[in-house]
């Protein structure tokens, strides 16, 4: 399996059929006990697979070593799964840099495979999500190459963003929008103009403007709907349409990456892009129990509740929780707010800590207040990090997360407590991020680390070989291998949260708050289940009722500083 020639783009094509099937699918579901749709209380498990196992050995995650491992999936208990980018893709951005939308990297597989996946994941009672790149394409993708073949104003240049430079001979690029990744979002090719990738330059962005290009991905939709996914996360939902006069932004990088954006900004979150969501929301509407989940970074709770509208997004998610410092206030508010928000309009939160794009939680949390993150991931610094309180407060906050009403995404090896991995070598560093920022920022190839599945071999069981980040020395104890059947492993903490959260659920959770102070978090939910957790620095009481589970070691009946207990009454 390869590349394909060009293609007629926006046709419906013919369903191919491969010893996979995956009609009859809707047979096999699990049977939602409670009427509501089952993403609204949904675990999902995301896979990076690139690092999640590698089943031919060469170093790189793929399908068969995700199938390989669907039974460790259902274990934890978890109801779905979604898979980053899997798409042909020269990898540059980790595969968000799409070359053609409808077939598998032969790095990860192929198509049958994809379609194996699908099947037996179904079996196995999960349900598979997979990311929707809709912002850009790869520089590689068939659309791009024509583009760059046409000439100046043709249709194939309609699809991107091309423009003539500013300054007497059009040398400099149309305006001053940068570049997510750092540097100039605007890049020239040999006749003159300039062509508009708000992250890396092999990722130009799609004219959202036109309508084959908005046809061409309802197709794709449809293509992969029809195979049996469950529906879609969708990248950079708040990016798609760019203002028409391309106007200079008034920001700079800085304030563009501390997430300002402003109600009329010219690239980011701008009103048009509702009506194409609007479009793919009928589409799905089409096919039975599927989702759409936006990852959409806005700048407040007002503006995100408009992608979750009930003709838009059925989820977005909401990174507020995942940013809050380790203090009670600023985490009851994000709950309250986030709450409040997608109730407004009949949707539900979505709640996450960690994903491929930050600083894993556990190193989040133990990092010291004063130290900025991508300094300390530049230059490392032992002193500057406290592991042990990191671990403390991440299992603390997963029992928070898992009782919160609305659903959970978890990123893979949370629940193993990995920690980031601060001390890559320069020469392995693969995100993009580190070029582009000269240096100056180290990129996210700390939390896309390999996971350790056993305590010993070449890469800890991730394959038969290496792994193509190297994964640290004390991985060995962390590896699922370490973890299975310990008791107050990380592991088995998670395999019982999600035991008891999915065993307790009965429709949709209100939550009401018990205790909220500087030092405790304490709510009950609709079905009984109290959650309390000790932010502050000497223990306390235990809530009322019997302990179900609690995040560490409970001290002569008190709840330890930076622990979570879960209590219910008989
Ligand atoms: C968000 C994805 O999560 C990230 O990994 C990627 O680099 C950018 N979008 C660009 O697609």
């Amino acid at each position: 399996m390869g590349r394909r020639g060009p293609r007629r783009l926006s046709a419906l094509r013919p369903r191919r059929r491969g010893p996979w099937s995956t009609e009859g699918l809707k047979a096999i579901l699990p049977v939602v006990s409670d009427q509501r749709p089952w993403w609204r209380h949904a675990v999902v498990y995301q896979i990076y697979l690139r690092s999640f196992a590698d089943g031919d050995g060469d170093g790189t995650g793929d399908i068969s070593g995700l199938i390989s491992r669907l039974s460790y999936l259902s274990s934890l208990g978890v109801d779905a799964i979604w898979v980053n980018p899997w798409y042909v893709s020269p990898l540059i951005d980790g595969g968000y840099d799409v070359a053609d939308y409808r077939d598998i990297n032969p790095l990860f597989g192929t198509l049958d495979q994809a379609k194996e996946l699908i099947v037996k994941a179904r079996q196995a009672g999960l349900r598979v999500l997979i990311d929707l790149v809709p912002n850009h394409t790869s520089w590689e993708h068939e659309w791009f190459k024509a583009a760059l073949q046409a000439s100046p104003g043709s249709p194939e240049r309609r699809r991107y963003h091309f423009l003539s430079g500013r300054g007497e001979h059009g040398q400099l690029p149309p305006n001053n929008w940068k570049s997510a990744f750092g540097g100039s979002a605007w890049t020239r090719v040999p006749d003159g103009e300039w062509y508009l990738h708000i992250f890396d330059k092999s990722q130009p962005d799609l004219n959202w403007s036109n309508q084959e290009v908005r046809d061409e991905f309802v197709d794709i939709l449809r293509y992969w709907l029809d195979l049996g996914v469950s529906g879609f996360r969708v990248d950079v939902a708040h990016a798609l349409v760019k203002q028409s006069d391309y106007p200079d932004a008034v920001e700079d990088r800085e304030t563009l990456l501390s997430n300002p954006y402003s109600e009329d900004h010219p690239l980011w979150d701008r009103p048009e892009l509702h009506e194409v969501v609007r479009e793919w929301r009928s589409v799905l509407d089409e096919y039975h129990d599927v989702v759409m989940v936006a990852e959409a970074w806005v700048s407040g709770w007002n503006r995100l509740a408009l992608y979750v509208r009930p003709d838009e997004y059925h989820q977005t998610f909401d990174f507020h929780f995942l940013r809050a410092p380790w203090d009670s206030d600023s985490i009851r508010s994000t709950i309250e707010d986030s709450l409040s928000a997608t109730t407004s309009v009949g949707s539900i939160p979505t709640w996450v800590l960690s994903n491929h794009d930050v600083v894993r939680h556990v190193s989040r949390y133990g990092l010291r207040p004063d130290v900025d993150e991508r300094d300390w991931l530049l230059h490392g610094g032992d002193d500057q990090i406290d592991l042990e309180l990191g671990l403390r407060r991440a299992r603390a906050a997963a029992l928070l997360m898992f009782a919160l009403p609305g659903s959970v995404y978890l990123y893979q090896g949370e629940e193993l407590g990995l920690h980031e991995v601060d001390d890559l070598p320069e020469a392995v560093l693969d995100d993009p991020v580190w070029d582009r920022s000269a240096h100056t920022e180290k990129g996210r190839d700390g939390c896309r680390v390999p996971l350790p599945w056993s305590r010993s071999g070449p890469s800890f069981g991730f394959g038969e070989d290496g792994s193509w980040l190297p994964q640290p020395e004390d991985w060995a104890e962390l590896s699922v291998e370490s973890q299975e059947g310990v008791e107050d492993s990380t592991l088995e903490l998670y395999r019982r949260a999600i035991r008891i959260r999915n065993e307790r659920l009965r429709g949709d959770q209100d939550l009401v708050w018990i205790e909220n102070s500087p030092k405790v978090m304490a709510f009950r939910r609709t079905d009984g289940l109290m959650c309390l957790v000790n932010f502050g620095s000497s223990p306390v009481a235990l809530p009322e009722g019997d302990v179900l589970l609690s995040s560490g070691p409970l001290k002569s009946g008190l709840v330890p500083s930076d622990t979570a207990v879960w209590t219910a009454k008989r």
